[in-house]
């Protein structure tokens, strides 16, 4: 059964609160950019290029209710996460067209659009990457529930799937905030493709084991040299995966691709609460007065991915930085 993240309902911007899956499945109707920006800040929608769309219609609110400036809500929008590109380039997007006096729902739904779609041609360009290696590792959640319909990483597996291939997904929990079991696990049941959640520990001995055939995940900002940022733990499973012999991809629209950062170094990295690292769904597991660390992602240089898979076919790390002088950017 298909997954939608997000969808404009008249006048509010409908979202599938992504903190409460799989237990709930709540509906949350937003009517203005401070109600999205709080939605992205506290990840009731997640995922760098579902973050971009509702950064897009959170702009196109700010436009309708006649008292915001695009500055002050761009801004405000920009603050809620900063290594996700897709937001910047979403929020960009729908404040040209305000700025320019153009139809800031149709800037945004057309940006809405042309994601599904990029999302859609990922899963074609990556599908036969499947056809024999049966076996796949991914980390965190790259599916529709993080891009608004289709998925980066699970894309290419749902046309596989659909293409006839026997897959069989090991879904790493992804600590802190457990979008693997919670989110990746609950989409690839109601598709149907089996998977097994394994503790994020336990991905180098599967690995290792001969039991993976292919790693695929999803980023948040791919640098020009094809070092990426995406969330953490990714950097020890493409070291083990190239350790053991394992292809490891990178799927991504374009939106992902920030052509102004030279490398992983200029990637800023978001550091999110303690309390995510200390508490397990809420209880608390640590002692009372435990520290913790909690950067959110992690930047896995480029010698580690065997491809990007994009909406424009695979695109090995030493071609990236000539395809992306190529690339129209939407600022
Ligand atoms: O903190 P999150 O859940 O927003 O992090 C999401 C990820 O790291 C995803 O892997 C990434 O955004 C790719 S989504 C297609």
């Amino acid at each position: 059964m298909r997954v939608r993240a997000l969808w404009w309902d008249d006048g509010r911007l409908a979202l599938l609160d992504q903190r409460l899956l799989p237990g709930r499945e709540v509906v949350r109707r937003l009517r203005s950019v401070g109600e999205v920006a709080k939605a992205i800040r506290t990840m009731q929608v997640r995922g760098a290029p579902a973050i971009g769309v509702a950064a897009a219609f959170g702009m196109a609110l700010a436009a309708a209710d006649g008292r915001s400036r695009p500055e002050t809500a761009a801004k405000q929008l920009r603050a809620t996460r900063p290594t996700a590109y897709d937001l910047f380039v979403g929020v960009e997007t729908v404040r040209a067209a305000w700025v320019g006096g153009d139809d800031t729902l149709g800037a945004a739904t057309a940006y809405k659009d042309r994601i599904v779609e990029e999302c859609r041609q990922i899963g074609l360009a990556g599908a036969d990457l499947f056809r024999t290696r049966t076996n796949v590792l991914t980390h965190c959640n790259a599916g529709a529930l993080a891009t608004v319909e289709w998925g980066t990483a699970l894309a290419p597996l749902r046309v596989a799937m659909e293409r006839g291939a026997k897959l069989f997904v090991y879904v790493d929990e992804t600590r802190p905030l457990l979008q693997g079991s919670r989110l990746t696990a609950w989409e690839l049941g109601r598709e149907r493709i089996p998977y097994a959640v394994i503790a994020d520990n336990a991905a180098g001995h599967f690995l290792q084991s001969g039991n993976v055939d292919a790693v695929i995940v999803g980023a948040d900002r791919i640098a020009r040299n094809g070092d990426f940022a995406n969330k953490i733990g990714t950097y020890e499973k493409a070291v083990v995966a190239k350790e053991n012999g394992v292809p490891f991809y990178v799927a991504a629209p374009w939106s992902t691709f920030d052509g102004s950062k030279v490398s992983g170094r200029a990637i800023p990295v978001e550091e999110r609460s303690a309390d995510e690292v200390l508490e397990v769904a809420g209880h608390r597991t640590a002692p009372a007065r435990a520290n913790a660390r909690n950067p959110a992602f992690d930047v896995t240089p480029a010698r580690f991915v065997t491809a990007f898979v994009t909406p424009d076919g695979l695109i090995p790390p030493g071609k990236l930085a000539a395809r992306l002088s190529r690339t129209r950017r939407p600022e």
